[in-house]
C-alpha cells in the first residue's frame, strides 16, 4: 500500500522539569518556562501528565500552561473521574488516556482498551464531546488497535518503551511490530502517534514510518538539557526527526 508522507509533529513532555523542581519544592525549574523555550525552539506542542500521585506536573501547572501556551496542550491522564473533570475544566486540545499505577516509576505499559471496553468509551466520549482530542495510548498490537476503534477514539498513540528498550534483532523485531501497527492503524481510520523512551539514536526509525504524524518526547530531552540546553536539544531532535522523514 503506498501511504503519502505526512508532517511529523514534535510534542515536548515537560514533566522531568516539574520533577527536578519537586525535588526541592520550589518553583525552580519551571515547567511553563520549560515549555515556552521547547515552543521557541521548534516543538509542535507540549505534552504534560498529571498523576493521581502530582509527583510531577502538579494542577497549578495545568492552569498556567493552559493561560501561557499558544501551542496545542495534550493533557495525559488516567482514566478516573478527577482527571475527566479536570480535563473538561481546563479543555486542553488534547487528551492521552493512559494507564497508571501508582507504584510505577514510569507508564510501564499500553492501556488494556480490549479489557476497558466501556470504562474507556465513557472517557472517549465525554472528551470527544467537550471538544478534546482523544488519544489512546497502547502497545502496537491489533487487538488493540480493534479496541481503540471499537471505544471511538480518533487518535492512538503507540507505547515505543519496548522498541526502545530491546537491542539488536530484538529492537528489529520491535520496530516492526510499531511500524505494523501504524499501517494498521492508518487502514482503521485512527491517527497514529508515537512515543516513550525515544531518544537521539532511536527516533530515526521511528520518525520514518509514515503513517505516524506525532512523536511525543520528555525524559531524553530533559536529560539532554543538562548538556546542551533544552532548545538545543529540541532543535536536535527536531532535526533528526525531519531528516528521518526526508
Ligand atoms: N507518551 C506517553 C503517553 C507517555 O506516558 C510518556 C511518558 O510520560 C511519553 C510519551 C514520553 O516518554 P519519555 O518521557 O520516555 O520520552
Amino acid at each position: 500500500m503506498s501511504v503519502s508522507i505526512r508532517p511529523l509533529r514534535l510534542g515536548v513532555n515537560i514533566d522531568h522539569v516539574a520533577t527536578i523542581r519537586n525535588a526541592r519544592g520550589g518553583t525552580h525549574p519551571d515547567p511553563v518556562r520549560a515549555a515556552l523555550a521547547a515552543a521557541a525552539a521548534g516543538a509542535d506542542g507540549i505534552t504534560a501528565h498529571l498523576r493521581e500521585d502530582r509527583r510531577h506536573i502538579s494542577d497549578d501547572d495545568i492552569a498556567r500552561l493552559i493561560r501561557a501556551l499558544k501551542l496545542p496542550l495534550n493533557l495525559e491522564m488516567a482514566a478516573t473521574d478527577e482527571m475527566l473533570a479536570i480535563a473538561l475544566k481546563h479543555k486542553p486540545h488534547a487528551a492521552c488516556i493512559v494507564p497508571e499505577k501508582r507504584a510505577e516509576r514510569t507508564t510501564e505499559g499500553g492501556l488494556d482498551a480490549r479489557g476497558g471496553l466501556s470504562h474507556l468509551s465513557r472517557f472517549a466520549r465525554d472528551l470527544g464531546a467537550a471538544g478534546i482530542r482523544v488519544s489512546l495510548f497502547i502497545e502496537p498490537d491489533t487487538a488493540q488497535l480493534e479496541a481503540a476503534r471499537t471505544i471511538g477514539a480518533p487518535v492512538v498513540e503507540l507505547h515505543t518503551g519496548a522498541y526502545c528498550a530491546a537491542e539488536g534483532t530484538a529492537r528489529e523485531r520491535e520496530l516492526g511490530r510499531l511500524a505494523a501497527a501504524a499501517e494498521r492503524a492508518a487502514a482503521f481510520g485512527l491517527e497514529c502517534h508515537a512515543g516513550h523512551g525515544l531518544g537521539f539514536d532511536t527516533v530515526g526509525a521511528v520518525a520514518a514510518i509514515p503513517t505516524i504524524v506525532e512523536l511525543n518526547i520528555g525524559h531524553f530531552l530533559v536529560g539532554e538539557a543538562i548538556f546542551t540546553g533544552l532548545a538545543e536539544a529540541v532543535r536536535r531532535m527536531r532535526e533528526a526527526m525531519d531528516r528521518a522523514r526526508s
